[in-house]
């Protein structure tokens, strides 16, 4: 089996380390882009120069030049710039709906047939067009923010709990932005029901629910409280943990059941919006978006999320993209 590629748009927080992710887990030969000069090349000659340390063989390169990601498998994106302090997902949008048209005629023209998983926020606007600019099927087009959403949700829970982060699952769905949907109800420990442990541990049912929303809370906060700390920029490590985990259950074809930013085409009652829900990523990329019931204070949040959604793509519309 020849190796995989994958090319990596956008050379800065983010893009260097998912070079760096995807090098040691050997997902396949990396092709890092951006449109600064010597940045990638910088960026990526330094990962390559630790692979005798970390045992890779895969190659790690960078350019400034589209045709180098010709024949990619699997294409992140990350061009854009990312949120400053004060600064909502939103106001991201005009300045990186250009940015984006720009890297979907980029990858249409050159990887036409590569998996896409976008980063670049604000994401369901993002995600929306390149699908659009680029014509590629839904099952090829996605975005990364209910990985990240849902592990922050969990490592809430188990330094809560005091138990192990591998144990806890906390699937958040919806928009990536201050309506998502942390799905209390579905959140576990080994299949255990979080809400049960936590009233155990507090003996206190009301005590336990407030706790349960400072969690939900502080998720839904969680990107903006590093921002704040980190000053000059974003989340950078969990993003792209949270991509490579994707890109590995596409690239090895796993059917795993994540959260994805997925093209919806009737499930959870939604018709042609990009809204985070689980899914089982395998080598077709979006092979299935899973549904599953919903109660009605939960139907509620998930419609708030989606008008939340709708109102992005349409200011995007206005905007002329
Ligand atoms: N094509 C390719 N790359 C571009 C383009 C473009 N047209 N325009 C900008 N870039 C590059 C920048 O040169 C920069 O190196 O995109 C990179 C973005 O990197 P950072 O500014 O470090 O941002 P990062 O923290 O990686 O976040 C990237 O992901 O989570 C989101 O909100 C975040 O939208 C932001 C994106």
């Amino acid at each position: 089996m020849s190796r995989k590629k994958i090319a990596l748009i956008g050379g800065g927080q983010i893009g260097g380390v998912l070079a760096q992710l995807a090098a040691m887990r050997q997902l396949g030969d990396v092709i890092l882009f951006d449109i600064v000069e010597d940045l990638p090349q910088g960026k990526t000659l330094d990962i390559a120069e630790a692979s005798a340390i970390d045992k890779f063989d895969v190659s790690v390169k960078g350019t400034n030049d589209y045709k180098d990601i010709s024949g990619s498998d699997l294409v992140i994106i990350t061009a854009g710039l990312p949120r400053k302090p004060g600064m909502s997902r939103d106001d991201l949008l005009s300045v990186n709906a250009k940015i984006m048209k720009s890297v979907a005629e980029g990858v249409r023209e050159y990887a036409p047939n590569a998996i896409i998983i976008i980063i670049s926020n604000p994401l369901d606007a993002m995600v929306t067009l390149f699908k659009k600019v680029s014509g590629f099927p839904a099952n090829r087009v996605m975005g990364q923010a209910g990985v990240l959403d849902s592990s922050r949700f969990a490592s809430f829970i188990a330094w809560e709990l005091g138990v192990s982060v591998k144990d806890v699952s906390a699937p958040v769905l919806g928009g990536h932005g201050d309506t998502m949907v942390p799905l209390v109800r579905y959140a576990s420990v080994n299949g255990l029901p979080v809400m049960e442990l936590l009233e155990r541990k507090y003996n206190d049912a009301a005590k336990a629910r407030e706790v349960m929303t400072a969690m939900v809370e502080r998720t839904k906060q969680a990107g903006g409280e590093v921002v704040k700390l980190l000053k000059t920029g974003s989340a950078f490590y969990s993003p792209a943990s949270a991509a490579i985990q994707m890109a590995e259950a596409i690239l090895r074809d796993e059917k795993r059941v994540l959260m994805v930013c997925a093209l919806l085409e009737g499930e959870f009652g939604v018709n042609g919006y990009y809204v985070g829900v689980p899914a089982i990523l395998g080598a077709n990329g979006v092979e299935k978006v899973v549904e599953v019931s919903l109660n009605a204070e939960e139907k509620a949040l998930m419609d708030n999320s989606v008008n939340a959604v709708t109102t992005l793509v349409a200011d995007m519309e206005r905007l002329g993209f």
